[in-house]
C-alpha cells in the first residue's frame, strides 16, 4: 500500500479513506505548547506543573501516566507524579488532593481513572480545585461545557477528537454526528463539544435499538464504547469521518498482543472518506490536550496572580 504524508496529518492510498495522522498532529499541538512554556518562562513566570496521581498498580494505567509525564517534559513543564497504593482510603487520597490545590507550583491535577473500588470517582474528581481540574470531569467544569460556556476544562479526549474533526472540517454545521458510547470521560462531553460546533448530534449506546441504522446516517461517526471490533464497514455511511476511541490488546497467534480500536479498520477503509488508525489517531491527542489545559490553567493562575 502506497502512503502520502501531508503536511495537515492526513495520508491516503488509492481507494481509502484518508488516515487522520493522530500522532503527527499531536506532535506539533505538543511543540507549540513548548514555544508558549518558553514564552512564559521569558515573561519571568515560573513553568507549569502538572500533578498526576496514579492509585494502585494498574498495568495498562501505569504505562499511561509514565507517557503524561514523558510528554510534560517534553512540552517544557513540570510534572509530578504520585503513586498510591491499591488500599488507598478516600481521606487518605483526598489529603493529597487538597495538599495539591494548595501548592502554588502545581496548576493542573489528574486522577488517573479507574480508581480502586473503595474510591468514588465522582467525590475524587470533585475534590480538585475547578482551576486546577485538567480533566475537566468535575462537576463545575462539566456545567460550563453543558451551559455552552468558553474557558472552563474540556476533558482531554473529546477535545483532541474535536482537535481531530478540526483538522478535516473547517466547518461542522448542520453535520449528523453520532457518538457511540455515553460515558461521561468521552461520550457525553463530545456530544457537547460537537452541539458547540452546529452539529445534529445523536448519542448511542448499550440500550440503542437498530444503532447500525443511526451509525448509517452519521456524517461524523465517534466510537468511544471500548468493545473491539464493534464497528463494521457496513455501519459507516460512505465518506464518513470516523474517530476511533478504543484501544484494546488483544492477543494474536504466536503469543503476541496487539492494539485495536472499537472500529475493524481493515473495513471501515474501504467506506469512510476519514478515519483515525489505533494506535497513532485519537491516543496521542488525549495527552496533548492534557497539555494544552495545563498551560491553560497556569496562564489563568499566573494572569490572576498580575
Ligand atoms: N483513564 C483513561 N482515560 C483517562 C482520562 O482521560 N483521564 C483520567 N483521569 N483517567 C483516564
Amino acid at each position: 500500500m502506497t502512503l502520502s504524508a501531508t503536511s495537515n496529518g492526513l495520508s491516503a492510498s488509492q481507494g481509502e479513506a484518508v488516515r487522520i495522522d493522530g500522532k503527527a498532529i499531536a506532535r506539533s499541538l505538543t511543540e507549540d505548547i513548548r514555544q508558549k512554556v518558553d514564552h512564559l518562562v521569558q515573561q519571568g513566570h515560573g513553568l507549569p506543573g502538572l500533578a498526576v496521581v496514579l492509585v494502585g498498580n494498574d498495568p495498562a494505567s501505569e504505562v499511561y501516566v509514565k507517557n503524561k509525564a514523558l510528554q510534560t517534559h517534553r512540552a517544557g513543564m513540570r510534572s509530578f507524579m504520585h503513586m498510591m497504593p491499591e488500599s488507598t482510603s478516600e481521606a487518605e487520597l483526598l489529603k493529597l488532593i487538597a495538599d495539591l490545590n494548595a501548592n502554588p507550583q502545581i496548576h493542573g491535577i489528574l486522577v488517573q481513572l479507574p480508581l480502586p473500588k473503595q474510591l468514588d470517582p465522582s467525590v475524587v474528581t470533585n475534590a480538585i480545585d475547578p482551576a486546577k481540574d485538567v480533566d475537566g470531569l468535575g462537576e463545575v467544569n462539566t456545567g460550563r461545557l453543558a451551559l455552552g460556556m468558553t474557558g472552563g476544562m474540556v476533558p482531554c479526549t473529546p477535545l483532541g477528537c474535536l482537535k481531530l474533526l478540526q483538522s478535516v472540517h473547517t466547518d461542522m454545521t448542520g453535520m449528523h454526528a453520532v457518538v457511540v458510547g455515553a460515558s461521561n470521560l468521552v461520550g457525553k462531553p463530545m456530544a457537547q463539544l460537537l452541539l458547540r460546533e452546529n452539529c445534529t448530534v445523536s448519542i448511542a449506546h448499550i440500550h440503542t435499538r437498530n444503532i447500525q441504522e443511526l451509525t448509517r446516517q452519521a456524517d461524523i461517526l465517534i466510537v468511544a464504547t471500548g468493545k473491539a471490533g464493534l464497528v463494521r464497514g457496513d455501519w459507516i455511511k460512505p465518506g464518513a469521518t470516523v474517530i476511533d476511541v478504543g484501544i484494546t490488546r488483544v492477543p494474536t497467534s504466536g503469543g503476541k498482543s496487539r492494539l485495536v480500536g472499537d472500529v475493524v479498520f481493515k473495513e471501515a477503509c474501504h467506506v469512510a472518506g476519514h478515519i483515525t488508525p489505533v494506535p497513532g489517531g485519537v491516543g496521542p491527542m488525549t495527552i496533548a490536550c492534557l497539555l494544552h489545559n495545563t498551560f491553560q490553567a497556569a496562564s489563568q493562575s499566573f494572569l490572576a496572580e498580575e
